[in-house]
């Protein structure tokens, strides 16, 4: 198990409103792509204790970045989120994951729904040249509770005017941003978002609690959209992150 992981370092810390901060760690990994997750470990008497997380980082980085919440209760994430620079870190050797480029069917516009930290998927996958060359346009629908979650809004905004970014607060009235479950609103949609989603120029990306994919996928299914497979290419991949 042990010599599936490479000892790296942790280089940088940062810490968000929200229970949220981003890893910067420098481990000697292979190369991964941008889209994919690997497991980042600690050692826990004497066992490398590990979970899930999503690069941030470009692949071309001499580090490797993370955006992750502090989950209550939670076993690794709150023994992360107390990491300083110089610690010990560990990193699963070989990437995962299939939202890739390379993976991603063609489509005028790639959309995102994501909760929390899963907008870490979008804002790696757009840093990628081969995925700004495949797509005209980004949308982003980010569902969070409340504005104190935002952390990425001005890095997704330097990635091109072509990428848009809605958070939609769920637990936070008082704001004048959309409101409400980034599923409740779909049919009302063009109302508040100019660029168009429908499954004949768009592909759409579900990350994040596996509650809201659910939700997305029963309720896109319904309007035309398909799950994308490889052999049978459609317009929603998932990504579920518990
Ligand atoms: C492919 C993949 C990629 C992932 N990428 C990220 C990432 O980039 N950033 C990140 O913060 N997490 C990510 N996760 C979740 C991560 O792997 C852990 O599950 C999370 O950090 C909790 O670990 P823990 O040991 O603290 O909690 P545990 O003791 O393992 O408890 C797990 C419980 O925590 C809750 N939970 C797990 N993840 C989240 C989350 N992100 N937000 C809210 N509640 C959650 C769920 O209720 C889950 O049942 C990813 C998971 C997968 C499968
Ligand atoms: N350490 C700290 O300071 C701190 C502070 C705050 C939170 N936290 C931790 O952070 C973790 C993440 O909490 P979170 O609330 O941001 O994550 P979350 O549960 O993923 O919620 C994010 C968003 O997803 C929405 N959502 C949930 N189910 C949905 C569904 N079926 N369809 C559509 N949308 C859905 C939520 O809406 P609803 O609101 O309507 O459910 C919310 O807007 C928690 O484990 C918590 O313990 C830590």
């Amino acid at each position: 198990m042990q010599d599936r992981f490479v000892k790296g370092e942790v280089i940088d810390i940062t810490h968000f409103d929200g229970g949220c901060f981003a890893i910067k760690a420098k481990a000697n990994i292979p190369p991964y792509s941008a889209g994919q997750f690997t497991k980042l470990g600690l050692m826990i008497d004497g066992k490398i204790v590990s979970r899930a997380y999503s690069f941030i980082s470009h692949p071309d980085d001499d580090y490797q970045e993370f955006y992750l919440v502090e989950v209550a209760d939670g076993i690794l994430s709150p023994k992360l989120k107390a990491l300083a620079p110089g610690d010990e870190i560990f990193l699963y050797k070989n990437a995962n994951g299939l939202i890739t480029h390379q993976r991603l069917p063609e489509a005028n516009n790639l959309w995102f729904w994501v909760t929390g930290t899963g907008v870490g998927l979008a804002l790696s996958l757009i840093k990628d040249r081969q995925i700004q060359k495949k797509y005209q346009d980004f949308v982003i629908l980010h569902g969070i509770t409340d504005a104190t979650k935002i952390h990425y809004q001005q890095a997704l905004a330097d990635l091109g005017e072509n990428v848009h970014y809605y958070p939609v607060v769920s637990r936070d009235p008082s704001t004048n941003l959309l409101q409400g479950r980034i599923t409740h609103f779909y049919q009302g949609l063009q109302a508040h978002i100019p660029q168009p989603l429908a499954p004949e120029h768009s592909h759409i990306i579900l990350c994040g609690n596996p509650a809201m994919i659910n939700d997305a996928n029963a309720l896109l299914t319904e309007h035309g959209f398909e799950k994308h497979r490889t052999r049978t290419p459609g317009h929603i991949t998932m990504e579920r992150y518990w």
